[in-house]
């Protein structure tokens, strides 16, 4: 048996296929006949379309149709729901009516024989508009219409009584910018028909909500839809969900009767495929005189679209992180002309943990305290939200080792007092946190004549290793090497799985993966006590199986030979799994700390080191869980420094819809040092892998760890992400009187 597979650190199975261009990613398919489309999309932020101008466009060479809101097939709303699996974000359908609520909507769509014609004839078509005055950001939303309350609000005891009259105590107001996925592969759908059945390639981060959600929409049995995703060129949340764009592809595709490929252009990945909203933050703590928290509100508004209601749940890891008796989470949104937001790593904790977090930092200081210790002081040893304990829970442990492998103790607390050479140095620290989810899940496991294993689960690997861990559960239990189990994701025709999100893709597939493979084990052992079998006179229960063979008494035999001794191709294991109970509080925790270097001189801000401790119980693939987490506290350096999608106040319309002028952090911005220490405690009670998920809980925390060491390097507390360079230009301390 191959020991010890789960917990070591084996290369990505896809990788070579990846690196080398034979996975094919959505528009790679081509299937015959398809025909392109290209979109043409609305250059105002809001109001009415007067008029298409589509002459220059029908004439110009290989056009085949042009569909518009006066052409356009009847389709039906999908329900949007979550419990019932056809979730979308944006439920306007796409050309419903000639409204525009956001710059970048589909507003027609040219198809053509070639993408070169179809992109052409869409820049021939011209558009009038009745152009309305637009709501281009959070401030004017709530101005113009006020507020909506929003989900995940919670309150235990009197949080404004006992803000008043206490010992220390902070009133302040944090903003996060939009934020967009941009993951590298743009989104894209290949849409076929044959008779009154679809089948679409589409970069999904879930295919099974995608299809139930085209059932609704197209009016069809889901099992005339089929979903393809095996592979994904990242999503981050923007392809959680279904947007306009792939009903666009499949309408068009049955009025022309080809198959038609659309891809969404750079730019619109900015307006029509979600994004991070808008938020605005009201943190209020108080505590006693020994720095013990006494109250704590953390009020937030985000913005969402005029279509649909997304609430980014900023609150959500305030209710259970510290111990509080006193507290007040609460969500709102507000409605501006953008797109509607969609989640993106870690929504609600990213943005609500630079905030929470930067203020546990200024809580602290105002008490008098280190940080560190304010932090040791006041975390929950229970989720005092829900009331029930944590399954698991050791983030005094993360951050006690982070800090001791950071030097902590080594910092001088007074603001600007740390230098070398020009630099003046900052250290700063946050804790992370991320809830731990299970979803039910379907799988098929064979265990095949010819030696091999074949995995099925309609689940997807965005790139995360998904497809490695399932084959290392399967060679765990088996003893079959990795390059023996094929492992087939991303395909509503196999058994139903979970979106790849939340972080739930791991706790959710492999106790299913594992039961089906047990599944295919036990038909194994029923065939070998079977009359016809090598152990005919054995009651099944007592066989064993390891490194690929069956063994009774001392006797032992391959299972390819138990299969191929009675003609059968394979035994197999088909299992369904269920979701977390509500026994434990289930949630994953660790800690940042950051050294920034700023050179006042030349304004310069940089990111010098980093270290995490991560406690997301136990790790399956060391190598893939440790990347994760790297990603993740680099695209959080990004929110910390450089991502905003700027809209101009007068028009709502996006400005820096191109990746040019949305600045992401490249290799010249990657801290020199970036250290990941994973706890690995492995959590039993969540499931018999002990595994809570590792994609998002590395980008929580990071912004307010980076915030907090710009604070202790330049004494100017950045309340409003991004920390660009220019917003430390101003009343810099001397480096030399420091
Ligand atoms: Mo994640 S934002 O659930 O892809």
């Amino acid at each position: 048996m191959d020991a010890g597979v789960i917990g070591s650190g084996p290369r990505r199975i896809d990788g070579q296929r990846k690196v080398t261009g034979a996975a094919p990613y959505a528009a790679d398919h081509h299937p015959d006949n398809m025909a392109y489309g290209y979109g043409v999309f609305s250059t105002i932020a809001s109001g009415t379309i007067t008029g298409l101008d589509l002459d220059a466009a029908r004439q110009f060479p290989g056009v085949i149709d042009i569909f518009h809101h006066d052409h356009f097939p009847e389709l039906h709303r999908s329900p949007a729901s979550f419990a019932q699996g056809n979730k979308v974000e944006e439920t306007r359908l796409p050309f419903e009516d000639n409204h525009v609520y956001y710059e970048g909507q589909f507003v027609a769509l040219v198809v053509a024989d070639t993408f070169e014609n179809a992109r052409a004839a869409a820049r021939k078509i011209g558009v009038s508009y009745q152009t309305d005055s637009a709501i281009a950001n959070l401030d004017q939303g709530v101005k113009a219409h006020g507020t909506r309350s929003g989900s995940g609000n919670h309150e235990r005891g009197d949080a404004a009584a006992h803000f008043d009259g206490a010992a220390h105590s902070i009133d302040v107001t944090y903003t996060t910018p939009v934020e967009t996925h941009n993951p590298m592969e743009m989104h894209a759908s290949v849409a076929s028909w044959e008779n009154d059945r679809l089948t679409i390639f589409e970069s999904s981060q879930g295919v099974v909500v995608q299809r139930n959600a085209l059932a609704k929409i197209f009016g069809l049995p889901p099992s005339h839809v089929r979903v393809e995703s095996p592979f994904i060129g990242s999503g981050f949340g923007s392809k959680l969900w279904m947007w306009p764009h792939a009903v666009a592809a499949s309408a068009a595709a049955r009025e022309i009767g080809r198959p038609v490929q659309l891809v969404v252009p750079r730019q619109q990945m900015f307006t029509t495929t979600g994004h991070r909203p808008e938020t605005r933050q009201r943190l209020r703590l108080a505590t006693d005189e020994n720095g013990r928290l006494v109250s704590l509100r953390h009020e937030s508004i985000n913005t969402t679209s005029f279509t649909d209601q997304y609430v980014e749940t900023c609150g959500s890891v305030t209710k259970s992180l510290y111990s509080c008796p006193n507290l007040t989470v609460s969500h709102e949104t507000t409605q501006v002309n953008r797109g509607t937001p969609t989640s993106m790593r870690a929504p609600g904790a990213a943005p609500g943990l630079f905030a929470l977090e930067s203020a546990i930092d200024e809580m602290a200081l105002a008490a008098g305290v280190d940080p560190l210790e304010f932090r040791m002081n006041n975390y929950a040893s229970r989720d005092e939200s829900l009331g029930l304990d944590f399954s698991s829970n050791h983030i005094r442990e993360a951050t006690e080792k982070a800090a001791e492998k950071f030097g902590w103790q080594d910092r001088n607390p007074d603001v600007g007092s740390m230098h070398e050479g020009h630099e003046i140095i900052g250290y700063g620290m946050a804790a992370c946190n991320w809830e731990a989810l299970k979803r039910e899940c379907e799988a098929r496991v064979s265990l095949r004549a010819d030696g091999t294993a074949y995995v099925t689960c309609a689940t997807q690997d965005i790139g995360t290793g998904t497809y490695t861990i399932i084959a290392q559960t399967v060679s765990e239990l088996t003893g079959l090497p990795l390059e023996k189990i094929t492992v087939r994701l991303g395909d509503t025709s196999y058994p139903a799985g979970p979106v790849s999100g939340g972080s739930w893709a791991t706790a959710t597939t492999l106790p299913a993966i594992a039961a089906a493979t047990r599944e295919a084990i036990k038909e194994l052992k029923g065939y070998a006590t079977s009359d016809k079998g090598d152990f005919s006179d054995a009651d099944s229960d007592s066989l064993t199986f390891e490194n690929a063979r069956l063994t009774h008494d001392g006797q032992s035999v391959d299972y390819v030979d138990v299969l191929k001794g009675q003609r059968l191709a394979s035994a197999d294991g088909h299992a369904h799994t269920k979701g977390a109970d509500d026994k434990y509080s289930y949630r994953s925790f660790g800690a940042h700390f950051v050294e920034v270097r700023w050179d006042p001189g030349i304004s310069n801000l940089r990111i010098a080191r980093v270290v995490s401790a991560i406690d997301v119980g136990r790790v399956i693939n060391s190598m893939t869980a440790r990347n994760q987490v790297e990603g993740a506290i680099v695209m959080g350096l990004g929110m910390a420094h450089f991502e905003a999608t700027e809209f101009d106040p007068r028009n709502g319309r996006p400005v820096n819809n191109n990746y040019a002028e949305y600045v992401v952090p490249v290799h010249a911005d990657q801290p020199p040092e970036v250290d990941v220490i994973l706890l690995d405690y492995p959590d039993l009670e969540f499931n018999e892998f002990g595994a809570r998920g590792i994609g998002e809980i590395g980008i929580t925390g990071m912004a307010a760890a980076v915030a907090n060491a710009v604070y202790h390097a330049t004494g100017k507390r950045i309340r409003d992400l991004p920390i660009f360079k220019e917003k430390l230009m101003e009343n810099v301390p001397d480096v030399q009187s420091a």
